[in-house]
C-alpha cells in the first residue's frame, strides 16, 4: 500500500494506432520527486473493430459528425471504465482511494495551426460510471498558449528518466514515431519523427487481415528494398526541422499506395521489411541530428515489442556512426507499454497540485501552463 506521503493516480492513453486503452494505476510522491513513483497495477482493454472503424472514420470529415462523434465518445468512455475496473481490482482498490483519472480521450482532429485539437472524450460520463475525479483536455491549454498542444510526453520522460550529466533518447514507437532527448544539462527537445507502426499495422491487415506484425516477424522474413525506401524517405516531412509533427492524416493508406505504385511486382513481404526500415532510418535520422552525443535510445509503446525493428533501429544508428545502444524503457524500471499511460497519470497529477505539464521549449507556447480540466467525481 502507498504511504500518506503519496497520492494515487490513473493514467489512461489511446493512441493513434487506435488499438485499444493502455491504463495505469500510480502512486505519486508528494515531495514530487519523479524517481519515487511507482505503478501499482497496469491493464490494457483493446476496441472491438467497430468502436475502431467509427473512430477510424472520425478522423476525417464526413455526414453528422457531431452525432457520430458523441456517439463515439460514449463507447469509447464505456472502455475507458472497464479499464479502470481492472486497474482497480488488481490493486484490491476502491475509487475513493484515487485522487483523480487522466484521461487523454482519442484524437481525431490536430490543427494547432487553427487554434485547435480534438480528443474526443466524455469525462462526465466517466466520472459518473466510476466515482472518481477525471482530468480530461490536456492539450488545448497549450494550444490556446500558441502551442502545438503536442507532443506532451517529453515533460514527463524529462521528470522520470532524465540523468544530469547524460543526454538520453526516449523514443516512443506508437501509431507515430516520437522522441524527447533528454540533454544532460536539463535542456529538452521533443518531436514527431514520422510514422512509427501505423503503415505496417494497415500493410499487414490489408496483405494477411491482421492487426499487426507480431514481433515483427513478417517483416524480419523479407529484405527492404532500397529503391522503394528511397520513395518513401523522399516525403517532405522528414526534411523538416524541429519541432514538427504529424499523423494519420499525412501517413495513411492511400500515401503508401501512391508510392508503391512503382513497384508493382514487389513481394510483400519485402514491402513490410521496407516499411520497417522506414521508421527505423527516419528515427535514426532524427537521433543522429538531434542528439549525436546520446550514450542511450531508450524505446518505449507498442514498438518496442517489435524485435526487427528494434534490430532495424540499432543498424541504422550504427550505419550512422552513431554510438548509441538501443533498448527499451523497462532497462529503466517502466515497461514500454505503461510510460504513455503513466504520462497521463503525471499530468492528472500534476494538474491536481496546480503544476504545470507542459514544456514551451517543447511545444512553442508562450510559457508554462497547467493542462486539462477538471471532471468532479462528487
Ligand atoms: N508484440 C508486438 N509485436 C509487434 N508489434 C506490436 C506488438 N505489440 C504492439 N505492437 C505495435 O504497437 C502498436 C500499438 O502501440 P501503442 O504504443 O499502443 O500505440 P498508440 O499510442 O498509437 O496506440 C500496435 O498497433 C502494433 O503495431
Ligand atoms: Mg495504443
Amino acid at each position: 500500500m502507498p504511504d500518506t506521503q503519496s497520492l494515487l493516480f490513473i493514467g489512461l492513453m489511446s493512441g493513434t494506432s487506435l488499438d485499444g486503452v493502455d491504463g495505469v494505476l500510480a502512486s505519486f510522491p508528494m515531495d514530487g520527486s519523479a524517481d519515487a513513483i511507482s505503478t501499482l497495477s497496469a491493464a490494457y482493454v483493446p476496441f472491438p473493430a467497430a468502436l475502431r472503424s467509427d473512430l477510424m472514420a472520425l478522423q476525417a470529415a464526413g455526414e453528422n459528425e457531431i452525432h457520430r462523434e458523441a456517439l463515439a465518445a460514449n463507447a469509447l468512455v464505456r472502455h475507458y471504465a472497464d479499464c479502470v475496473r481492472h486497474l482497480l481490482e488488481q490493486a484490491k482498490l476502491g475509487p475513493e482511494a484515487v485522487c483523480a483519472i487522466g484521461a487523454h480521450g482519442q484524437t481525431i482532429r490536430h490543427r494547432p495551426e487553427l487554434g485547435y485539437t480534438r480528443q474526443t472524450n466524455n469525462p462526465a460520463l466517466l466520472a459518473e460510471l466510476i466515482g472518481i475525479d477525471v482530468v480530461a483536455d490536456l492539450r488545448s491549454r497549450d494550444i490556446a498558449a500558441q502551442g502545438q498542444g503536442a507532443p506532451l510526453v517529453p515533460a514527463f520522460h524529462h521528470a522520470i528518466f532524465g540523468k544530469p550529466g547524460e543526454t538520453r533518447v526516449v523514443a516512443n514507437i506508437g501509431g507515430i514515431g516520437n522522441i524527447s532527448v533528454l540533454h544532460a544539462d536539463g535542456s529538452v527537445i521533443g518531436f514527431d519523427t514520422g510514422p512509427g507502426n501505423v503503415l505496417m499495422d494497415a500493410w499487414i491487415l490489408q496483405q494477411q487481415g491482421k492487426a499487426y506484425d507480431e514481433n515483427g516477424a513478417w517483416a524480419a522474413s523479407g529484405k527492404p528494398f532500397v529503391p522503394l525506401l528511397d520513395a518513401l524517405r523522399d516525403e517532405h516531412f522528414f526534411a523538416l526541422p524541429a519541432p514538427k509533427s504529424t499523423g494519420r492524416d499525412l501517413f495513411r493508406p492511400a500515401w503508401l499506395a501512391e508510392k508503391l505504385a512503382s513497384f508493382p511486382d514487389l513481394a510483400a513481404a519485402d514491402v513490410q521489411a521496407s516499411l520497417a526500415a522506414l521508421t527505423a532510418s527516419t528515427l535514426a535520422d532524427a537521433i543522429t541530428n538531434y542528439a549525436p552525443e546520446a550514450k542511450a535510445v531508450y524505446v518505449c509503446g507498442g514498438g518496442a515489442y517489435n524485435a526487427c525493428l528494434m534490430r532495424m533501429i540499432g543498424q541504422e544508428l550504427h550505419a550512422r556512426g552513431h554510438g548509441a545502444g538501443v533498448e527499451t524503457t523497462a532497462s529503466l524500471g517502466v515497461p514500454p507499454n505503461h510510460v504513455e499511460a503513466l504520462a497521463f497519470a503525471w499530468l492528472a497529477y500534476r494538474f491536481t497540485c496546480r503544476q504545470p505539464g507542459n514544456l514551451p521549449a517543447v511545444t512553442g507556447a508562450k510559457g508554462l501552463r497547467i493542462l486539462g480540466a477538471l471532471y468532479p467525481a462528487n
